[in-house]
This record gives C-alpha cells, structure tokens and sequence, in this order.
C-alpha cells in the first residue's frame, strides 16, 4: 500500500499550460515573471519554477531572500530572479548571493545595496497599495537616477503594485493606479531606456492588456487558481494542486453519538462515519467543521464534526457497504469521477481567498510531482523525492477497493 496521510500531488504539466496559456495574452516581447514565494503558494518552490521556465517564463519572482538562494541551490540556474520584498541586512545578502534582483523605495535601500556588495536593482512606486513603494512619482525618477550613480548599484527595472486588479467591480481605482505608473514608467524609461517596467498580477493580466508593460508577475494563476475567486476552467487554467487523504476508519454512529471535539456533530440517525487521517496540522482548517465535502469513490460526503489537529470525520451514511470505503483515498481538492473539489470551493467556505488556501498547508503534507499523472523523480535539492507516493488505496477487508466495487449510494445524513 502507498495510500498516505495527507498528499498533495502537483501537476508540473499543468503549471507548464497555464504559464503558456498566460503568455498567449502577451504582446510578442512581454515577458512572464513567475511568482514562486511562499514555496510556491504551497506547491514547492524548486518544481513549480522549472514548470514556469518551462512554460516559457523567463523571471521568477520570491518575496525574501532566502527564498531566492533556496531557488539557486536547487539548480534553477540561469533564470533571472527577483527579490520584491523588504530585505533586512542579512536578507539582502541572501539576495545578493542568490544574484537576484532586489527592489528599492528609499535612499538608503541603495546605500544598504551598495555596501552589501551591490546588484541590480527594480524602484519601486506606490502607485495605491500603500504598502511597499515611494507614493511620490518624482521621488522614485530621483531613485532611478541615484542608483545609477550608486557605486555597485545598477537600475534595471521600475515597477508598481495593484490593489485592486481581483476586484471585479473596480474599474476607477485600478484606472488610476494604471494611469498613474504608466505616466512615471515611460518617463523613466525614456531617461532609462534599458529598464524592465512590470506592474500587472494575474488579474490585471487577464483584465487589460494595457497594464502588461515590458513584464507581468503572475502567481495565482500560473498554479491554475482563478485570481477572481471563480471557477478556474471559466478562464482556461487548470489546478496543478490535488489535496489528498486516505479514509482510515469506517464506525457506526448510532442516533444521538457524536463525533468530535466540542460534540460539533451529533447523528440523527443511525450512520456511518470514516475517519480521514488529516487536519488543521496539515492546513486543512478548523473553519471547515462541518462546512466542507470530501470526495470518496467519485462521490461527495460531508465533513462532519470538528477538524482537529491530524483527523477529520465524514458522514459516510447508513449503507453496510460503507464499511468497503475503508481504505479509499479520499480527495479535499482535485477531482474524482465527475466530482471536483476546488480551493475556490474551499476558500468559499472559509471566507478566504484560494491563496491562502494552498499556502496553508503545512510542511507535514507530503508533495510529490508528477506530469500527467506519470511520477516525476524530484531533482536533488528539491525536499520531497516522492515517486512511491502516487497513492494506490489500501485495500479494504476483503481485499477489493470500493472505486472497483459497486458504488454505493450516496447518504449524506445528519450533517
Ligand atoms: C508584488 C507582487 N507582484 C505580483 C504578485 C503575484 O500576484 P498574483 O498571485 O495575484 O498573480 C504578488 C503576489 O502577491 C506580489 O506581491
């Protein structure tokens, strides 16, 4: 048996289509930035930037500095990386090791480049997010001219933020936001003709071509989730994430017991329940007690009862045969027979964001990568070497699986 605890299985041949689909909305010379912080928004850095260099992305984008030196030592060798966050002393040193780019706002993030060794460097205009960046148009043009006067220091790109790209029904702030890079950025470039002008995520690449510039920096989508929150297939990208577990158990409940801390779910009648050897210690969050579905033999059945730290329950009805699903892998994102859960599905339920929904989940899942289902070794450097792990269930008591069994009703109970 290889059935394993909690198992995202990543699709590189899906991060590899969504790249080229994204660059089929770019003008010819536009280039693709892939954005891999966060591990990749949970799907592993090293892997999930090979599959964008391959999908014809040329940049790649983190948010510290050890995530770039983490991209090098795995042998993403030649791409062109870009640190966009705030780098503390040691961080930009990481940065520089990595030979990467870092981002600047300030004077001193310049003098703090140079004498660090110095590198290339993106100015950053806070053109609306209020977050990173110089607000003043005239000061980031003062930047972009200092630095190349900065010993060491050398200005190869200027760029913004949106904040409201995702924002179906904002047209008025992203139009400003626009016009106002846009004026700076051709300003400077015509200072500046060599510099790199990026301000476009994945929304604004799939909302208005005019926010492309030289390069846009997508991360959503590139992992095949929707920016806006939608059905991902409504734009054409494909989730490269399946979040698996296993169903470890099947027990009666009768009428009246319960499962779970705190008693969440009480059975109205008699039923049975599987228990399933994730939770929130893997990411699958709390806020989905009894507010999530599982698919089970390509059927969905609710989950039931508080998510705790490495287990959830589901209801998996009042049939005998239930007791054959013992063994099943079970899937909390990806697609079994006609049946799809999908992390908008998940990040509706939580009253979040897909983000946030694979960034979640933690170190103990285990990742391994295949490409259309055949198993792909990780290089060396890569944490997870997982071949073995593409789940073939466990078998049931009697030695069958339930998916080859007749499948059983669906009886979603007391949920
Ligand atoms: C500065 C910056 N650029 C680009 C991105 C990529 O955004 P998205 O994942 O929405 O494409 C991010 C992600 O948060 C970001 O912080």
């Amino acid at each position: 048996m290889s059935a394993h605890r909690a198992l995202a299985r990543i699709n590189v041949a899906a991060i590899e289509r969504n790249c080229a689909r994204l660059r089929r909305e770019l003008r010819p010379g536009v280039q693709l930035c892939a954005v891999v912080k966060a591990d990749g928004y949970g799907h592993g850095a090293p892997a999930s930037a090979r599959a964008a260099l391959a999908g014809g992305a040329t940049w790649l984008a983190v948010a510290g500095g050890e995530e770039a030196l983490e991209l090098r030592s795995a042998g993403v060798g030649e791409a062109q990386l870009l640190v966009m966050g705030a780098l503390t002393p040691s961080e930009l040193g990481h940065a520089i090791a990595a030979r990467a780019d870092v981002v600047a706002w300030h004077e001193r993030d310049l003098e703090a480049l140079s004498r660090a060794g110095g590198g290339r460097v993106h100015v950053k205009l806070d053109s609306g997010m209020g977050r990173l960046g110089t607000r003043d148009p005239a000061e980031a043009s003062r930047l972009l001219a200092a630095a190349r006067d900065t010993p060491g220091v050398r200005p190869v790109g200027a760029m913004t933020h949106f904040a409201t790209a995702d924002e179906a029904d904002d047209e008025a702030f992203f139009a400003a936001q626009l016009r106002l890079f846009a004026r700076w950025a051709r300003e400077a470039k015509a200072a500046q003709p060599n510099l790199v002008l990026h301000a476009a995520n994945s929304a604004a690449v799939l909302r208005d071509p005019d926010a492309h510039f030289d390069m846009v920096r997508c991360g959503i989508a590139i992992y095949g989730m929707d920016p806006f929150g939608e059905d991902p297939s409504t734009r054409a990208l494909e989730p490269a994430l399946e979040l698996s577990s296993y169903v470890a158990e099947v027990k009666r409940c009768a009428a009246g017991e319960s499962a779970g801390y705190g008693r969440r779910f009480i059975a109205e009648r008699d039923t049975h329940l599987g228990v399933l050897p994730i939770g929130y210690g893997d990411g699958w969050r709390r806020g989905l007690t009894n507010n999530a579905d599982v698919l089970i033999a390509a059927r969905r059945y609710p989950l039931v009862g508080t998510v705790s730290m490495d287990n959830i329950t589901v209801d998996l009805g009042a049939e005998d045969g239930a007791e054959r699903l013992r063994g099943e892998p079970a899937i909390l994102i990806g697609r079994q027979g006609d049946e799809r859960i999908t992390a908008e599905e998940v990040a509706r339920r939580l009253a979040t964001i897909n983000y946030e929904v694979t960034c979640a989940l933690t170190p103990r899942v285990r990742r391994a990568y295949h490409r259309d289902g055949e198993p792909i070794e990780a290089p060396a450097g890569d944490e997870q070497p997982l071949a073995a792990l593409h789940a073939e269930p466990l078998a049931g008591p009697g030695g069958e699986r339930a998916s080859e069994a007749a499948a059983l009703p669906r009886d979603t109970g007391s949920s």
